[in-house]
């Protein structure tokens, strides 16, 4: 198959990609620090997807043998950087479109440094389907994915089918999905996509340890949304 007509190529997008440019101190940390933080993937064609073909050599990449997180979308990261330095034993590999969000990580990485943190800038439906090995991953966390709220835009959500076949290819037996969403039908998709997925099990509604609020979360509360957390567990 050549790569004009594979199909990563004429798959739906769980994003399009907003606001190209950077406050200059986002840019500033951005150049200095992208070397060291956002691994070089090799790219297939378009400039948000992972060429298949590629494999991470997360040991290579960390130095080191240690449980894997993997955030999908971490925004401006939040969970991200309070997870990863809670837990300076587990590598956190974030996979993120959106730049301005890395650098904005980036920036609150200048005077605190995190060893244990690297970013793939690249859409995360492709980069998990091929990128990392089978049953390598301890946790996938997916919070507040862009809600896609009017119902012509709704089979662009990235929690569907394909997506959780995905996430629980690379997820270890016993590994964990935490999601959460302030979007009620968002929720109720979920459970319904993933309380019936034969590869996991259903855990609970319990927050997520590690996961502090954020922007997202207050900006639901403020208009009386409930927020939902989900989590399940990739069965043996
Ligand atoms: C609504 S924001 C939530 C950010 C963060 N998780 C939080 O809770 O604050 C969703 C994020 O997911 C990213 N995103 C959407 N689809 C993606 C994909 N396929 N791969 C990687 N990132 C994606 C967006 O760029 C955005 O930063």
């Amino acid at each position: 198959m050549s790569s004009v007509d594979h199909p990563y190529r004429t798959r739906i997008r769980s994003f399009t990609r907003r606001g190209g440019r950077m406050p200059p101190r986002h840019q500033v940390a951005y150049d200095a620090l992208a070397p060291t933080y956002v691994i070089d993937v090799p790219r297939d064609g378009g400039s948000t997807t992972v060429d298949p073909a590629y494999s991470l050599d997360v040991a290579d990449v960390f130095g080191r043998q240690a449980p894997l997180i993997v955030e999908v979308g971490p925004g401006s990261g939040d969970a991200l950087i309070a997870g990863a330095k809670a837990l300076p034993d587990t590598d956190f590999l974030a996979l993120e479109v959106w730049q301005p969000g890395i650098g904005q990580c980036l920036s609150r990485l200048v005077e605190d440094p995190l060893p244990n943190l690297r970013f793939v800038e690249a859409d995360a439906e492709v980069a998990l389907a091929t990128m990392l090995p089978a049953g390598s991953v301890a946790e996938v966390w997916t919070y507040f994915p862009d809600p896609w709220p009017k119902r012509r835009q709704q089979h662009r959500r990235i929690v569907r089918p394909e997506f959780a076949d995905t996430v629980c290819r690379v997820l270890a037996p016993g590994g964990m999905w935490r999601l959460a969403t302030d979007i009620e039908g968002y929720a109720a998709h979920m459970r319904a996509l993933l309380d019936h997925h034969d590869s996991l099990e259903f855990v609970s509604t319990d927050r997520a340890p590690l996961r502090p609020v954020t922007r997202f979360e207050r900006r639901g509360v403020a208009v009386g949304r409930d927020i939902a957390d989900l989590n399940y567990r990739r069965r043996a």
